[in-house]
């Protein structure tokens, strides 16, 4: 179990080594390339972006050395071969360095552990006049900043005093407790010196220094706390540029120093930037280190476009192009005309979608009528063959005979159907003129004889449902002359005694023959040719009841 998860684990981890591998090679392959190859991309916190660098190779030129002091612990950078770090590196010409604050401390008595005179000696630059404030704090203060500006002398200054710590307001620097004056444009060789009038008498135990120094005015927010605590030292913004090159137009010229490499441009570094010189920056839509080279920006993948919803973009060199999406037309920028339906189109389509709707429904429909129709006319169909097989006839004479029970019923074609196993050849057992019969079983097991209709003739359907059993035309001159008539032959063969021959295959069997004899009997007696000898209807009514009765118990229908 152990060893199992054991290795189980170890399997994970090399899976996420690999994954992380992936990661990293892929993450590597895209990132874009800001310092030189085989160069020291960062020192500590600070990234070195190219055209600064930690040794020759790695920088345009000396003025662009950072020196990383790998024996500090983390990493330190400083500024060319100074003692001042620097923290960060501005594409835009700035850079910020840490500075040494000035501080003239007291102890009741004496004046201790002071570096009243710092100095900020930078050769080719200058500290950015917009974002730095020099800087007093102290309650029995004053400071002094002093440099050139070209070839005259400035010293400018500022007082800070304070009664006690709670009357000084914090993020407020306006002479109690703290001071500020503006840099003028273009000082250099600074130097700036903090001082006390009267040693810190009677504040030192809250204030025990004044404090002068060179800041970035977006970090700092004055607080009483910093009557007792300043730092070491603190952050100021220089400027950087090409220098020696002249500005854009000249640097320019001369193609092997020109410093802004593929789809980048020069701009002239502003005018608040006393330092002559320029700087580089990619063209817009692409990115990169422009001292290095640029490459196109993908805004379609980043999704950084101005591209409509109904837009599609494509990326090109240096830019996208939003074209609308079929059915739509205008710019396809979010900002310009943005892409709006196209209402002729519309209309097509909406004209399009009507015609084949209005056609489907119309074919839907003529084939329900159609299909209506055919059912329609098969149910006349099937009422005019019941008809001219004589079904009206038989229903006559059927509701004729209603008042007495069970006497026949009209069986519907499927029960017929099903009677007969789908008029199966083999159920056939005979074949008259008219029809054929078949031997069906009803639902209940009966056995009964089916006849099927075969040709129709108008003339001969009363002939078709009264034929009640020879299966014989009742005259015929194909027969012989005594068979002509089938009155006369019926009462031939019955002198003859062979009276159930003539009759339809199926009609006779065991439990009838005597029936059927008796109604032969029954109709040889009505066919007297005198009429006294002839039995009344009530008397052949009566007889035939009768012999319905006897039936009726020995079998049921047949
Ligand atoms: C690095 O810093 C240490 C300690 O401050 C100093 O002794 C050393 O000379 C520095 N090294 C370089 C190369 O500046
Ligand atoms: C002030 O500092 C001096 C020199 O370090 C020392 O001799 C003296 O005792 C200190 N006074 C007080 C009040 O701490
Ligand atoms: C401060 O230092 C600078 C440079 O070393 C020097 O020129 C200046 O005179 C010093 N200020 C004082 C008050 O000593
Ligand atoms: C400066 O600090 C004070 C309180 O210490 C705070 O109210 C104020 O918002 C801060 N201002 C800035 C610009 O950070
Ligand atoms: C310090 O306090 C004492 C006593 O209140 C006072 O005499 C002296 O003038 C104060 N010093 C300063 C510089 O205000
Ligand atoms: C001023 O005081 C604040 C709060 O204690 C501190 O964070 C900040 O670093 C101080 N400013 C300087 C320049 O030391
Ligand atoms: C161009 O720059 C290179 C390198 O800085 C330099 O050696 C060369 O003299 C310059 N050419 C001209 C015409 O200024
Ligand atoms: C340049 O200086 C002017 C006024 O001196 C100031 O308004 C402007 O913000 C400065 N520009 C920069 C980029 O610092
Ligand atoms: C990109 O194309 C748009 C529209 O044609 C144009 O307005 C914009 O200026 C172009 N951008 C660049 C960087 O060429
Ligand atoms: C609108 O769509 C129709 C049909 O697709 C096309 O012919 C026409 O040019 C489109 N109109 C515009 C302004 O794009």
């Amino acid at each position: 179990m152990g060893l199992f998860s054991g290795m189980y684990s170890l399997r994970l981890v090399a899976v996420l080594m690999l994954l992380l591998m992936v990661a990293n090679a892929t993450a590597h392959e895209l990132a874009l390339p800001n310092s030189k190859p085989g160069c020291l991309r960062e020192c500590g916190e600070l990234d070195i972006p190219y055209p600064f660098g930690t040794r020759a190779g790695c920088y345009l030129n000396e003025d662009f050395l950072i020196t990383c002091n790998t024996t500090h612990n983390p990493p330190t950078p400083f500024w060319g071969d100074s003692n001042i770090p620097v923290t960060n590196i501005n594409m835009d010409g700035q850079l910020q360095i840490q500075t040494l604050v000035s501080k003239d401390c007291y102890n009741k008595t004496d004046r201790i552990d002071s570096i009243w005179n710092t100095t900020l000696w930078l050769a080719k630059t200058t500290i950015s006049d917009a974002q730095n404030k020099f800087t007093v704090v102290g309650c029995d203060s004053y400071g002094y900043i002093r440099g050139k500006i070209g070839d005259k002398n400035y010293r400018g200054g500022c007082i800070s005093s304070c009664g006690s710590k709670d009357d000084v307001m914090d993020g407020s620097c306006f002479g109690s407790g703290c001071c500020q004056i503006d840099i003028p444009k273009g000082l250099k060789e600074i130097a700036v010196e903090a001082y006390s009038f009267n040693g810190l008498q009677n504040v030192s135990q809250f204030n025990p220094c004044s404090y002068a120094f060179v800041i970035d005015d977006s970090q700092f927010n004055f607080s009483s706390s910093n009557l007792s605590i300043i730092t070491e030292r603190v952050p100021t913004v220089i400027h950087w540029a090409i220098t020696g090159q002249g500005e854009c137009e000249e640097a320019r010229r001369n193609k092997t120093s020109y410093a802004c490499k593929q789809n980048s441009e020069c701009y002239e570094t502003d005018a608040n930037n006393s330092v002559r010189g320029y700087l580089c920056r990619c063209k817009d839509g692409y990115e990169g280190n422009p001292y290095l080279s640029c490459r196109d920006i993908d805004e379609c993948e980043n999704g950084n476009h101005l591209c409509s919803k109904h837009a599609k973009c494509t990326n090109i060199e240096g830019n996208y192009t939003c074209e609308c999406i079929k059915g739509y037309n205008g710019e396809g920028r979010k900002d310009g005309d943005s892409c709006m339906l196209n209402q002729s189109s519309t209309v097509i389509t909406k004209i399009v979608t009507g015609v084949g709707l209005s056609f489907v429904i119309l074919l839907v429909f003529s084939s329900w009528l159609y299909f209506m129709f055919k059912k329609r006319r098969l149910v006349k169909l099937k009422e005019f063959f019941f008809q001219q097989n004589g079904g009206i006839l038989l229903q006559q004479q059927l509701s004729k005979q209603s008042g007495s029970c069970d006497t026949a019923k009209i069986f519907s074609e499927k029960e017929l159907k099903k009677a007969t196993n789908n008029f199966d050849e083999k159920r056939i057992i005979g074949r008259g003129g008219y029809g054929t019969v078949y031997k069906g079983f009803l639902k209940d097991d009966k056995p009964v004889a089916i006849k099927k209709s075969k040709i129709v003739d108008k003339s001969q359907i009363e002939q078709f449902i009264n034929e009640l059993m020879t299966g014989k035309k009742v005259v015929s001159f194909a027969r012989s002359e005594e068979e002509r008539s089938l009155v006369n032959y019926f009462l031939f063969v019955l002198n003859e005694g062979c009276f159930f021959e003539i009759l339809e295959n199926g009609m006779v069997n065991d439990d009838n023959t005597e029936h059927i004899r008796k109604v032969a009997e029954l109709a040889r007696r009505c066919l007297r040719v005198k009429g006294v000898e002839r039995p009344t209807m009530m008397e052949v009514a009566m007889e035939l009841e009768g012999l319905r009765r006897m039936l009726n118990v020995e079998v049921d229908i047949e």
